[in-house]
């Protein structure tokens, strides 16, 4: 959720942190702040954005070790008492912290009355308070006080502590959140992210839950909650700056956009085998026989996660003929339990840190199903977790709405669901072969559609200002129309709806007027009559009509106000193509409309908390 960075080397920690803090900034973005150690404890910190901590903290005092934190407030609105570091009574020990502590009511109660006073509405405050009280029965251990505290700690963690008495280490803690330590020379990062010690080292340690780990500068230790020493792997990072710049685009998520058809050839490559009509996916290689075996297959994900793994129902159950169940994250888990050995979970998330996904996974493998991820961030706590998986190789997705994850997650469900299909001899040769053949033309297609961006502007341009959008498809097109809206509403705060298209006259149809835009997904061949039936019906009530359809359907053409058109591909495949003018729809009126794209109220990248 927020992002957590430290440093302690020979640098000036308060640049290396900065910087970092400005790579993490789209993982909770509502308030700032850095402390630092020079003989004493240094703290900057207030709502808003990084930027403003960046001239806060300068000429502060010179430092070699610190931490720093972007929050996504959880408990007490943004506001600068409430950010983050949290200081301890004696002012000595500061503390950032991603995640929630379920039990911070019962352990204030307690330490008010040993007489500790508290000024923030936050959860995180009770811990720094907490250690210290640790502290004062182990003065020369500040790991050992960590742990201690963490012992009366419930909920999540991502936990970052220095103090002025301990100027040579960070203590780090990790449960339910996600940190890692970056491996320099002679220094040492820590972070909730990759992103933010990429461009000082390339080896990285994840760190688990329940891990507590000592920095130096020049060394660490990990212990395990009953305190193992442990010896943990040192991974290499393969991520460039260049990846995780703008590169000359205004905002990252139109960079993301445009760079879908690089992103889904990275997703394709080495996977498809055109001419013999074969597919190869290493990581659920072993597995094969359990899923196309499964009793049952259930997808769990959220947003748009959620929406590609309702693209998977049909493509699973199209191709493959496997009946599968679509679950919101947060919901599996309060449902009646009927997952078990035999069944097969296959969760998607672009971070792979989303608490509610991560939740029902492990609720899944407990009861002894085996688990799948189709997963972006490499080394990511789900992506760890599951017993088998597909990564969708699109990159680090910096821009909040997520655009290119989605199509690479669809490209990744049509690839397990094609090859299920084939192992359980439910497609014939000749069909597997066209579908494989048209993923490889995908990449282009996509240029193709956003070769037309302006086009789609000069809509944009006329709807930027309409406080409600419907989007209607059916089919394959129904979770885009889910996808369309959920975009807009997330970064230009319009109201926007998607609904199944013949749902309409259930309900949403007494919202059309003259006001209203409709979008209409209708580039599927085999629900073409029934969707024109209701664009005629749209048309009926004077509702303005934005058609996204393939070049040759005069039909669509003439009832809409409005056409956008994308190239032929099969059904199954269609949803790659008609998200990308609903993904450049919403950015040019969020534009418009002076929103900031990148970082949209109240969101943050990755939800880690349930
Ligand atoms: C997408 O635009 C959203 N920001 C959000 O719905 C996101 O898809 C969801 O939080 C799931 O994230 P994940 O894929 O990282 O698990
Ligand atoms: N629960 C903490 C707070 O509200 C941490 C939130 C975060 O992860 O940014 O301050």
């Amino acid at each position: 959720m927020c992002g957590i960075v430290g440093y302690i080397g020979d640098k000036e920690a308060s640049d290396v942190i900065i910087k970092g803090l400005k790579r993490l900034e789209y993982r909770g973005y509502d308030s700032a702040g850095i402390a630092i150690i020079n003989g004493e404890l240094h703290i900057k910190k207030g709502k808003g954005k990084v930027k403003n901590l960046e001239s806060m903290i300068r000429g502060v005092a010179s430092s070699h070790i610190g931490i720093g934190h972007t929050r996504w407030a959880t408990h007490g609105e943004p506001n600068d008492i409430n950010s983050h570091p949290h200081v301890s009574q004696s002012g000595k020990l500061a503390l950032v912290h991603n995640g929630i502590i379920e039990n911070y009511t019962s352990l204030k109660k307690k330490l008010e009355s040993q007489g500790y006073t508290f000024y923030s509405e936050t959860d995180t405050e009770i811990i720094a308070k907490l250690i210290e009280s640790f502290l004062e029965k182990n003065p020369d251990d500040l790991r050992k006080s960590v742990q201690l505290a963490l012992l009366q700690v419930t909920g999540t963690y991502g936990l970052a502590i220095i103090h002025s008495d301990f100027p040579d280490e960070i203590i780090v803690a990790r449960k339910g959140s996600p940190l890692l330590l970056g491996v320099g020379e002679n220094e040492m990062l820590i972070a909730s992210d990759a992103s933010a010690v990429a461009e000082y080292t390339d080896k990285v340690v994840y760190l688990d839950d329940g891990e507590i780990a000592v920095i130096r500068k020049s060394d660490y230790t990990v212990q395990s909650a009953d305190e193992v020493e442990l010896t943990k792997e040192v991974h290499e990072l393969a991520l460039s700056l260049e990846e995780i710049e703008k590169g000359g685009y205004d905002h990252f998520m139109m960079k993301e956009i445009f760079e879908q058809p690089r992103a889904i050839s990275d997703c394709l490559r080495g996977r498809l085998n055109v001419e013999e009509g074969e597919i190869t996916l290493g990581g659920i290689d072993k597995v094969m026989d359990q899923l196309i075996n499964a009793n049952r297959v259930v997808i769990a994900a959220c947003g748009t996660s959620w929406h590609s793994g309702l693209v998977g129902e049909y493509l699973f159950e199209s191709l493959a003929k496997m009946p599968v169940e679509v679950e919101y994250a947060s919901e599996f888990r309060y449902k009646e339990q009927l997952i078990g050995e035999g069944d097969v979970m296959i969760v998607i998330s672009q971070s792979g840190e989303t608490a509610d996904t991560l939740a029902a996974l492990r609720e899944a493998r407990e009861r002894g199903a085996l688990v799948l991820g189709v997963v972006n961030v490499v080394g990511s706590t789900i992506a760890r977790e599951t017993d088998g998986g597909v990564y969708i190789h699109a990159g680090p997705e910096i821009g909040v709405a997520s655009t290119k994850a989605f199509t690479a997650q669809v490209t990744v469900l049509a690839l397990i669901a094609i090859k299920v299909a084939q192992m359980r001899g439910k497609l014939d040769k000749e069909r597997s072969k066209a579908l494989i053949k048209e993923l490889s033309h995908i990449p282009q297609k996509i240029q193709e559609i956003l070769d037309q961006s302006d086009k789609i502007k000069n809509i944009a341009d006329l709807f930027t200002y309409a406080p409600n959008f419907l989007y209607l498809g059916r089919s394959y097109s129904f979770p885009v129309a889910l996808e369309g809206a959920l975009k807009l509403k997330e970064i230009s705060y319009a109201h926007a709806e998607g609904y199944p298209a013949a749902e309409m006259k259930h309900g949403p149809i007494a919202l059309i007027d003259d006001m209203m835009p409709v979008v209409v997904i209708a580039a599927t061949q085999h629900t073409n009559d029934k969707m024109v039936s209701n664009i005629e019906e749209v048309r009926a009530r004077k509702g303005r009509i934005i058609a996204i359809t393939t070049p040759g359907n005069e039909e669509v053409a003439e009832l809409a106000e409005f056409t956008l058109t994308v190239p032929e591909t099969m059904d199954e495949l269609s949803p790659l193509l008609t998200v990308i003018p609903l993904q450049l729809l919403s950015y040019y009126i969020a534009v418009n409309r002076g929103c900031n794209v990148d970082q949209p109220r109240n969101l943050a990248k990755s939800v880690t908390v349930e």
